[in-house]
């Protein structure tokens, strides 16, 4: 399934340093995504045919832990798995507080969290059926990704960025723009 021809498509990254305050563990600035979101929002109506498809970062929610037990390079003891699960418990209490001022918005947004759709081998997307993400931006939606826990072939498991999803979304998708704010 290819995506209509007759649409942009945008990908725009909402940064963790933008919407959380870095320096305080668990602490989202929702002024600013809610700010964000209006920005959407006017940018849509502007833009009947803009297709976006929008990824957030982590900052002071799943990096705090992904830095405590190295997530990134790999899980293999239990402590190291319970890591696992408390940066994933993190990025999506984030974003679910993301979702909340989309939705709020008036944005029709819906969270495919990469966690449960994408496996890597040694740090790299290995298998990622995007169909969920075509569809819904064919039916206008809003899809939301954000960095999070992947399971790893290679390394039991590990982190993937926004940047690394998008890159690889980037090949199967082809946006016009990518915008990393
Ligand atoms: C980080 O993702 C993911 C986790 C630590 C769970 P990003 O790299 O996209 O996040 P930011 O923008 O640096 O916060």
């Amino acid at each position: 399934m290819t995506l209509a021809g007759a649409h942009e498509l945008i990908f725009l990254k909402l940064g963790g340093s933008l919407i959380t305050e870095k320096t305080r563990a668990h602490t989202a600035r929702r002024d600013v995504i809610r700010r964000s979101a209006r920005e959407i929002v006017a940018a849509r109506r502007e833009n009947p045919r803009l297709h976006l498809l929008l990824g957030h970062g982590s900052g002071s929610f799943g990096h705090v832990a992904a830095h405590r037990y190295g997530t990134r390079h790999g899980v293999r003891t239990e402590d190291e798995w319970l890591g696992f699960v408390e940066v994933w418990k993190e990025a999506a209490a984030l974003n679910h507080i993301v979702l909340e001022e989309l939705l709020e918005a008036g944005l029709p947004a819906i969270a495919l969290p990469a966690s449960a759709a994408v496996t890597a081998n040694n740090g790299q997307v290995a298998q990622w059926n995007t169909t969920a993400i075509r569809c819904a931006l064919e039916g206008g939606l809003l899809p939301v990704i954000y960095g999070d826990v992947i399971f790893d072939e290679a390394r039991g498991g590990t982190i993937l960025s926004t940047e690394d999803l998008f890159a690889y979304l980037a090949i199967e998708l082809k946006p016009q723009r990518v915008l990393l704010v």
